[in-house]
């Protein structure tokens, strides 16, 4: 297959040097079983490069699971990741497969390495290195055909550096590195891009393909795409949908771009990221939970309030705690499912026939 043919097959756009280079390494090693590890910015490609490295390897008819390691809880990662035994856990119920043995003759794609805790990495390695595993809660070893492929927008050396990743795991990856270049140092295939989403948009919505005026152009080649492959298809999407002329200007587009970003970046300099998509997210995710939270108490003052109107009204009763009024309860609802069966209903209730006696006097039943 050439490098073209290969680029059409798998979506990959891009006629830059880097992205050219990029793909005739994936066609190299995409053949064999050696783990590769895809480096590069959120937004960058870095799914689609694993989905090509396996569809383009003898296991393109098997699985490929992709398991995100930064969206399962740290808690559950190994069972999901392993699998575990009946028994192993409170309600670990079933005997369950873990995405290493659903991935088997397959591929397994571990996107956000890094986020993967230590004690999970230490087993990670063992696996990758010995194709075995052992179930959360198994005694037995379960031997997996697994092909591996991370992913991380995160500097593992880094990550070593600072204790959060372990350096052998590191090694052992690392191997085959595809470092996928930020857009905004791949510049020349910004255009290619352009007329592919604007083609893309335009056959999903069933209308001819905007055209893009001069000023738009240059505006969208200057601005450094901090969220790079991603920010542009969804800049281009947005446009498109909120235009009211079959072309697009550069006004079109000023509001969707981060205003920080561009004019740094058309003076070539280095540009300095305030905040990464993910961080902004996370922000976001942090701001409802608060918000949620807030609401959550005044909901509860309003409520409590609202009860305490009803009770001075005399419209509710207030709680009793009082045992004798739970063991009034208690005795009524026996004598009822005993159809009035003194026997039966003190058998129910765990008291002596006597004690019985005396209640239903004492509590006038
Ligand atoms: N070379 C490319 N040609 C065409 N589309 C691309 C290319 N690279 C990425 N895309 C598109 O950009 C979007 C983001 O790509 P992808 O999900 O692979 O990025 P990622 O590096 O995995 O990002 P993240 O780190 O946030 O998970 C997807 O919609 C993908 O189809
Ligand atoms: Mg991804």
């Amino acid at each position: 297959m050439t490098i073209e043919g290969f680029q059409q097959k798998f979506g990959i756009i891009g006629k830059s040097k880097e992205i050219k280079d990029l793909v005739d390494i994936t066609m190299q090693v995409a053949q064999s079983d050696i783990s590769v590890l895809i480096y590069g910015e959120s937004g960058t490609g870095k799914e689609v490069f694993a989905r090509a490295l396996h569809g383009y390897s003898q296991r393109a008819e098997n699985p490929l699971i992709s398991v995100n390691c930064g969206a399962i809880p740290e808690g559950i990662l190994e069972s999901e990741l392993f699998g575990h035994k009946k028994g192993s856990f409170t309600g670990a119920s079933e005997t369950r497969k873990g995405y290493f043995e659903m991935a088997d003759s397959g591929t397994l794609f571990l996107d956000e390495i890094a986020e993967m805790p230590i004690t999970t990495q230490v087993k990670l390695l063992r696996a990758i290195e010995t194709k075995e595993f052992l179930k959360v809660g198994g005694e037995s070893v379960t031997r997996v055909d697994v092909r591996f492929i991370a992913a991380t927008n995160k500097d593992l050396q880094i990550e070593v550096e600072s204790k959060r990743f372990r350096e052998d795991l590191y090694f052992r990856l690392k191997a085959v590195t595809l470092y996928i270049p930020p857009l905004r140092k791949r510049r020349a295939d910004i255009p290619e891009l352009i007329r592919h989403f604007l083609k893309s948009f335009a056959e999903q919505n069933n209308t001819p393909p905007f055209s893009i005026t001069d000023d738009a152009y240059d505006l969208l080649m200057n601005y450094s795409w901090p969220g790079n492959i991603r920010e542009l298809k969804n800049c281009i999407e947005t446009a498109t949908a909120l235009a009211r002329t079959p072309y697009l200007s550069a006004a079109n587009f000023e509001n969707l771009l981060r205003q920080d970003n561009y004019s740094a970046a058309s003076r070539n300099t280095p540009v300095l990221l305030r905040k990464s998509p993910e961080d902004a997210d996370r922000e976001f995710i942090y701001r409802a939970l608060f918000e949620l939270k807030k609401d959550i108490l005044e909901l509860k003052d309003i409520i409590t309030s609202k009860l305490q109107d009803l009770e001075t009204a005399g419209l509710i009763r207030p709680p009793d705690f009082s045992i004798a009024t739970a063991e009034k309860e208690a005795i009524l609802r026996a004598m009822q499912k005993a159809k009035w069966n003194k026997h039966k209903a003190a058998e129910l209730l765990g008291m002596n026939l006597r004690t019985l006696y005396r209640k239903l006097e004492e509590y006038d039943i």
